[in-house]
């Protein structure tokens, strides 16, 4: 059936709004109330690896995996792009598991590194959004992320789905190796579910972040800090502004910024900080204070107890609802679509189908 905007100006904005339902449907399969819903096969219990593979956009739901995986479970996880992967022939053991994260199924370098896997592993694993495609037909295990299509060339609502997925991955990750207790389980079960509605509120910063663009669209060059699993949420924010907006935009962990992007701040450098208030909040509002001390603008995006610590000479601040610290990133992923998105959309770019881009890689 032909997919339609649906009374939006762009796929990705429908899409961006799409993600509470999104996410509900996928809630509804993989967290019953009767509790994680994976297939059986999928066992963490003897395996000593995980290796997290896939290629942009979902290559940064990999990298804030990581760190679900090793929290919950306590197991070391490799990530790499599928491009890198593939070409470098890693060692890998048959106690070590691969997970390939993909929309479309159809990236050559995944596919190609799946394929790599195949005889070398435990067991492969394909986080999907087309249950047709390749991969999902080549891998052992098939997870689909049910995102509905995704139009728009800038991955959002499959990158949200895809970390659901792999973050009630990382739940049963901790169950099945005795990691994470009963209570813990069930209390991140609890967050997990209420995304949906969380997101909904999360929504409603479309219209100041609409408002932030006009003066995010004049500038060169943009920042996106994080800490943590936040971390790979600024790379994310980077690459779709640069993605849509063609500004050119960096991503960097926070604690990183006085080793080298501090050279480039000044008053025309936007820097975006995407921090909740969690246990690394303080050092944050360190590096905060090291922009505004050379005149950068600062945009604050965080909860109300983040926003009330550290608000004083801020450019503005975003203010999101609490949510516990593991799963930040999937609620903080809003923020960072929306101002890609009221960016391209003030700078008058092609939102949906960005200059040199393709929605789907099948040559290398
Ligand atoms: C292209 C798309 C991105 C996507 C990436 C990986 O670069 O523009 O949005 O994240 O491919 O695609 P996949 O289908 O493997 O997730």
């Amino acid at each position: 059936a032909q997919v339609e905007k649906g009374g939006y100006k762009h796929f990705m904005a429908k899409e961006i709004a799409e993600q509470p339902v999104v996410l509900a449907d996928a809630l509804r399969h993989y967290l019953p109330e009767t509790g994680l819903n994976l297939p059986d096969d999928l066992d963490f219990s003897n395996i000593d690896r995980i290796v997290l593979i896939a290629c942009g956009t979902a290559h940064y739901a990999c990298a804030v995996a990581k760190y679900w995986f090793e929290e919950f479970a306590r197991i070391p996880v490799e990530i790499d792009v599928a491009s890198e992967f593939r070409y470098r022939e890693p060692p890998l053991s048959k106690r070590s598991l691969a997970v390939f994260v993909s929309q479309s199924g159809e990236t050559a370098d995944t596919l190609a590194a799946l394929r790599y896997c195949s005889e070398r592993v435990a067991k492969t694993v394909a986080v999907v959004n087309v249950p047709t495609s390749s991969i999902a037909r080549e891998t052992d295990i098939m997870l689909p992320i049910f995102a509905g299509v995704e139009v728009g060339v800038a991955s959002t609502k499959a990158f949200t789905a895809q970390l659901l997925v792999l973050a009630v991955m990382a739940l049963k990750a901790g169950r099945d190796r005795g990691e994470t207790d009963a209570a813990t389980l069930a209390a991140h079960a609890e967050t997990l579910r209420a995304l949906p509605g969380l997101l909904n509120q999360a929504l409603a910063i479309s219209e100041p972040i609409s408002h932030l663009a006009e003066q995010l669209a004049e500038a060169q060059d943009i920042l996106f800090l994080g800490r943590g699993a936040m971390y790979p949420l600024a790379l994310e924010g980077a690459l779709k502004l640069k993605e849509i907006s063609y500004i050119h935009a960096e991503g960097y962990a926070s604690g990183e910024l006085k080793h080298g992007p501090i050279a480039l701040i000044d008053r025309t450098v936007p820097v975006i900080v995407m921090a909740p208030h969690d246990k690394l909040f303080d050092k944050t509002v360190s590096n905060m204070q090291e922009v505004m001390a050379r005149h950068g603008m600062v945009l604050l995006i965080s909860d109300s107890k983040g926003i009330s610590a550290a608000q004083d000479g801020t450019w503005g601040t975003l203010h999101l609802p609490d949510i516990a610290e593991p799963f930040a990133p999937i609620l903080y992923a809003v923020p960072a679509q929306l101002l890609a998105y009221h960016t391209a959309v003030a700078k008058g770019t092609d939102v949906d189908q960005p200059r040199n881009l393709a929605k789907s890689v099948t040559v290398e």
